[in-house]
């Protein structure tokens, strides 16, 4: 079992980027988004790291192809807003269906704290998709579910995981 917790630095590392910042500043503040980086999410990367890496990608590559990067960048952030350890999961609750109930969590923990539109929502209900069955509608939740998965592959395999531009 990987290690559950570890001692990150206060300061995360941020993309270099004032506009994406800008988009995202009040969400990296909050307390419970700060708290992800206590939490491993794949080999050494914490869950605000790895959420970090996916927020900024599917916010590039959406600016890149005309789609809503605001969205993207926002709902990235929060997609895995479930706050606890995932390697822990079964063992605490004997829930054995993290990868398809988290998203929900997510989702329920990202709306008491900030105003998220229809997309937002479906972005990090869906991102587990094709796990989530039913597919999802807009072309933004496809960026960052790509992003997801590609940053997840990397993080488990101890790659680094390019185009981040961090400060
Ligand atoms: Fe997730
Ligand atoms: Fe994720």
């Amino acid at each position: 079992m990987e290690l559950t917790f570890r001692g990150v630095p206060d300061d995360v590392m941020v993309p270099d980027d004032a506009e994406y910042l800008a988009i995202v500043e009040d969400i990296l503040q909050d307390e419970d988004v700060q708290s992800m980086k206590t939490f491993i999410q794949h080999g050494t990367t914490s869950c605000l790291e790895h959420s970090i890496a996916v927020s900024y990608l599917s916010y590039k590559t959406c600016l890149k192809y005309g789609l809503d990067a605001r969205a993207a960048a926002r709902a990235g952030l929060l997609h895995d807003l479930f706050l606890y350890d995932w390697h822990l999961h079964s063992s605490i609750t004997g829930g054995k269906m993290h990868a398809f109930t988290h998203p929900g969590s997510a989702l329920k923990n990202a709306e008491r704290k900030f105003h998220l539109s229809k997309k937002e929502r479906e972005i990090i209900l869906k991102h587990m998709w094709p796990l989530t069955v039913i597919p999802p509608r807009h072309p933004e939740s496809y960026v960052v579910l790509f992003h997801d998965k590609a940053c997840s592959m990397r993080e488990t395999f101890r790659r680094p995981v390019p185009n981040l531009n961090m400060a």
